[in-house]
């Protein structure tokens, strides 16, 4: 089984295609939307998108040396994410699975996560903790869901650490060789200035954080470098110590990191103590996949095409806070 998956829910409009036996990655193509100054605007993202739709889509038939009939489903992330950006690649598949009589399934992109984090790791029931730009979760597989056992009260760990370092004037950029400016200027740093630290059972928030640590910086009375290093140690911390509660409570033996700040090498040495302190084995999902693609999608896309979920094309609606415990997972059964 082949199928073809889009990602468009925030700055990423990716093509990717996958096929089971033996289960492998055939394609990944995608193009990147940054914004010369502040953070993603929605409708400009998606005019961008709506330029390189069609090539991305045409390079990767052409790089997999497929045409779009040898495709068995066309699946589509329909959420969460922005609404203009979701927009277009729901309108990309639907046109596609409509005029090619293709089966169109109908894909939750932080289930989309989890799941190539698992094909990618061989992890087979993990505790998993998705961080990227928009989401921060502790999700685990129980009754046939992927439930969420923790999340933040407000901002995302990497909205939370996006804003910090453009409202100080480190960003845009926001990462340099692989490396978050966070990470980067917190290295120089090393004088810790207290700063609130908030942990409720398995939840966390870091809007308190961020207004101290601007408040700080607009003092004028610290070093930038210890803000940042300051700031690293207590969100991390914080995300370190819901980690392993989780595990303590859900007892179980993999710990998975999937979404685009996994890549953060402070955060990791801190999952890699909780997960020898607890006896787990870690799974940091490869930067490339850890971030927004089409692959995820395709990959989710095929599981499930092979329990046979699908949507009809003019019922296959955007859900831009579309939860993963709304989702059946009926493969992990
Ligand atoms: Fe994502």
């Amino acid at each position: 089984m082949i199928v073809l998956g889009i990602e468009s829910t925030a700055h990423t409009f990716g093509v990717g295609i996958v096929e089971d036996r033996p289960p492998h990655i055939i394609v990944d193509r995608r193009v990147n939307y940054t914004p010369s100054k502040g953070g993603i605007h929605p409708r400009e993202a998606s005019l961008f998108f709506m330029s390189n739709a069609s090539r991305v889509l045409k390079d990767a038939l052409i790089e997999a040396g497929l045409t779009i009939n040898d495709v068995d489903g066309i699946a589509v992330a329909l959420g969460p994410g922005l609404g203009p950006c979701l927009r277009v690649g729901a309108t990309v598949a639907r046109v596609l699975a409509s005029y090619l009589k293709k089966p169109l399934i109908p894909v939750n992109h932080a289930v989309a996560h989890i799941e190539v984090g698992r094909l990618l790791t061989g992890f087979k029931d993990p505790l998993v903790v998705y961080l990227s730009g928009g989401n921060t979760m502790i999700l685990a597989f129980s009754d046939g869901r992927y439930r969420i056992f923790g999340e933040t009260l407000d901002i995302a760990l990497g909205n939370f650490i996006d804003t910090l370092v453009r409202e100080v004037g480190l960003a845009p950029p926001y990462v340099v060789g692989g490396t978050h400016k966070l990470d980067l200027c917190a290295e120089v740093g090393g004088s810790f200035i207290n700063l609130p630290y908030v942990v409720k059972g398995l939840d966390v928030s870091f809007s308190g954080i961020l207004t101290a640590a601007l408040r700080a910086f607009r003092e004028g009375k610290y070093d930038l470098k210890d803000i940042c290093y300051s700031v690293r140690e207590v969100a991390y911390s914080a995300i370190a110590e819901v980690v392993e509660r989780g595990l303590m409570h859900t007892k179980k033996g993999e710990l998975l990191v999937v979404g685009g700040v996994a890549a953060s090498k402070a955060l990791r040495s801190k999952f890699e103590v909780v997960s020898r302190l607890r006896g787990v084995k870690l799974g940091v999902v490869d930067p490339q996949y850890a971030v927004d693609n089409g692959v995820m999608i395709a990959w989710t896309g095929l599981l499930m095409l092979r329990h046979g979920i699908t949507v009809e094309p003019e019922k296959a609606y955007i859900r831009q806070r579309w939860r993963p415990d709304g989702v059946d997972v009926p493969w992990m059964g």
